[in-house]
């Protein structure tokens, strides 16, 4: 961090907040909220006279509220820039001022109670997500006693109890008498693993957290008793088995099983009963103090920054990355990318590993001062445009704008766009063009596939990114399934136009399939919920036409589901089968009518 605020190419801009971005890759618009600190950064020295007078005295953020601060204070000891903040929320009043205690005694007259919040505008080329993440609050698991025992500590606060620089100089003592406990008992996956409270995920450092505070405290204290509960160790980095190995050959018990209750024993510490799911039995263990091993889980500010920048979440609620093998700094919308927890819950190496290369990511597509943008983008045809704003409406990217009031037409921004295909798909007056996946290629063929003997086919459209791959991946499996699927690549299944599905029904397809990614694995952020939608509605027309809505077929098959890809292909063959010669005909003569009417 004091490397980042002396860099002469990094402007750090603390105590902010982004609070709208606009723009797209090489030209975001960032506007920040720069609170006002009440102390001039540029002349403090953090010489401390105004904490000694400060009477307001809080819980210390830092320190988990294991100690306290004062209303002006620094925030940890390596903040960057080195100097005083007031939180004006706490401050017994500047407007007008109240006690001023502190800047009477500031030699240097750093502090100003006149300053004001204030809001810069930057102009970036990318942008890198590193929001970290919160600890879980154990408050709502009561089994364990957090909000009734003192001597109940979360790994965060027992983290600052045994650090060198924490309120007890790494001291470990028991907050109910100061006396250093004799046992030490560490629960695990606590809002961790779990469907009922937390997450239901793992959070990835809790388990070499613990290992690693265990070795600490037996440095510290060889003769204390350590038990640790756990569901099952995972110690899977480089190094991690050897350090498990280590603490339980230094005595540290780990015992399979969580506990089901806590109970006080009246001099501060607890009975604790675990069903022992190694030995098979309820066991009971005495303990001076309790460690619950907190999960993690996203930054608060996860949710508004995913509703700025455009991004997608996973269900975890951390961001999503474009592809979790591939591309795993890169968020789904260029130009962005993740760096640390922001994407999931990572340790410290790991972290540094994805924010290098996030740093590179970003250097790489800026250094050259242009970029080149894929050929595959939508085109808006002005004169058949009517501003009506759908396609606005489904770009996953933000990447067009159109003025409906004034009838100003649609215009795509070609280095936003990715090239999915969804707004020339939605456009009800056929008014965009999808360079390289235009209308007349792909009727074209669909109309050539069905050229002869169409009720034998089975027609399906295939995003390029999951389902297509997946059939690939069938093929080079070797997997058996009918010979009579044909195949069309799109982009995105969210390019599927309802008029290529009518073109299939009309040529005589018995069957029709459009295929893509899972829901949230959509390459195009979440374009494939409008596939969703639309065959929906394609169906509900076919309905009210008479034409039998299940030989429209939608089906999500990802890039390593060649297993799946070959076994949804064998169901639609014997759906196939079950479309008669009679029933095609019938259909055709519908959509021809059908055609014929809207022609008339
Ligand atoms: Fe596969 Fe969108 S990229 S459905």
């Amino acid at each position: 961090m004091t490397d980042a605020g002396r860099h002469p190419n990094i402007k750090l801009y603390t105590l902010s907040e982004v609070i709208d971005l606009k723009g797209y890759v090489g030209n975001f618009e960032a506007k920040i909220l720069k609170r006002a600190r009440y102390v001039s950064d540029k002349d403090c020295t953090a010489c401390g006279e105004c904490v000694k007078v400060c009477p307001v005295v809080r819980p210390d953020e830092f320190n988990a509220g294991l100690s306290s601060r004062k209303a002006i204070y620094s925030p940890f000891p390596q903040a960057v820039p080195s100097a005083y903040v007031i939180n004006i929320k706490e401050c017994l009043g500047h407007n007008p001022v109240v006690c001023a205690k502190c800047s009477e005694v500031c030699e240097k007259k750093c502090i100003n109670f006149h300053m004001s919040d204030e809001e810069v505008v930057e102009k970036v080329g990318s942008i890198v997500v590193a929001t970290g993440l919160e600890p879980y609050d154990p408050t709502e698991l009561d089994e364990y006693g957090y909000t009734r025992f003192e001597n109940v500590l979360t790994s965060t606060e027992f983290e600052r109890m045994v650090s060198a620089g924490g309120p007890t100089k790494g001291e470990l003592t028991r907050p109910s008498d100061r006396r250093v406990p004799r046992s030490v008992g560490f629960i695990q996956c606590v809002g961790s693993r779990s469907a009922r409270k937390g997450g239901s995920y793992c959070s990835n450092i809790c388990c070499m957290n613990t290992i690693k505070s265990t070795l600490v405290l037996k440095e510290h204290h060889p003769d204390i008793e350590i038990k640790v509960f756990y569901i099952d160790i995972r110690a899977f980095g480089k190094g991690f088995e050897d350090l498990y190995g280590k603490s339980r050959s230094l005595g540290v018990q780990y015992i399979r099983g969580l506990p089901g209750t806590v109970i006080e024993n009246g001099d501060g510490g607890f009975r604790v009963a675990v069903e022992n799911g190694a030995a098979g039995k309820i066991s009971f263990h005495d303990l001076d103090m309790l460690v619950l091993a907190v999960g993690m889980k996203p930054s608060g500010s996860t949710k508004k920054l995913q509703e700025m920048l455009g991004l997608q979440l996973s269900p975890d609620g951390f961001f999503l990355e474009a592809h979790p093998k591939l591309q795993p700094v890169d968020a789904a919308t260029r130009g962005i990318f993740f760096a640390g927890c922001a994407e999931g819950p990572k340790d410290i190496k790991e972290s540094v590993t994805q924010g290098s290369a996030a740093a590179a990511r970003a250097i790489r597509l800026m250094h050259k001062g242009e970029m080149l943008s894929e050929p595959v983008t939508a085109e808006v045809v002005e004169d058949a445009c009517k501003a009506c704003g759908k396609c606005v409406e489904v770009c996953p990217y933000g990447a067009i704008t159109a003025d409906a009031k004034r009838k100003i037409p649609a215009r795509v921004n070609p280095a936003a766009c990715a090239g999915c295909g969804t707004c020339a798909a939605e456009c009800p007056f056929d008014a965009i063009v999808m360079n390289h996946f235009t209308d007349e290629q792909i009727t074209s063929q669909v109309d050539e596939l069905l050229a002869a003997d169409p009720e034998s086919k089975i027609l399906a459209f295939a995003c390029n990114w999951c389902s297509y791959a997946g059939a690939d991946y069938a093929g080079v499996s070797r997997l058996q399934y009918p010979p009579n699927v044909r195949l069309i690549r799109t982009m995105c299944s969210g390019r599927v136009d309802e008029s290529f599905i009518w073109e299939g029904f009309a040529r005589g397809a018995p069957i029709v399939l459009v295929s893509g990614c899972h829901i949230g694995d959509c390459h195009y952020i979440n374009a494939n919920h409008w596939t969703v939608k639309r065959v929906e509605k394609v169906r509900r027309k076919m309905e009210k036409l008479g034409i039998r809505p299940e030989r429209l077929q939608l089906e999500w098959i990802s890039a390593a589901e060649g297993t799946r890809f070959a076994a949804v292909m064998k169901d639609l063959e014997e759906l196939r089968k079950q479309v008669g010669r009679e029933e095609i005909a019938e259909t055709v003569r519908i959509l021809a009518e059908r055609t014929k009417a809207k022609d008339a």
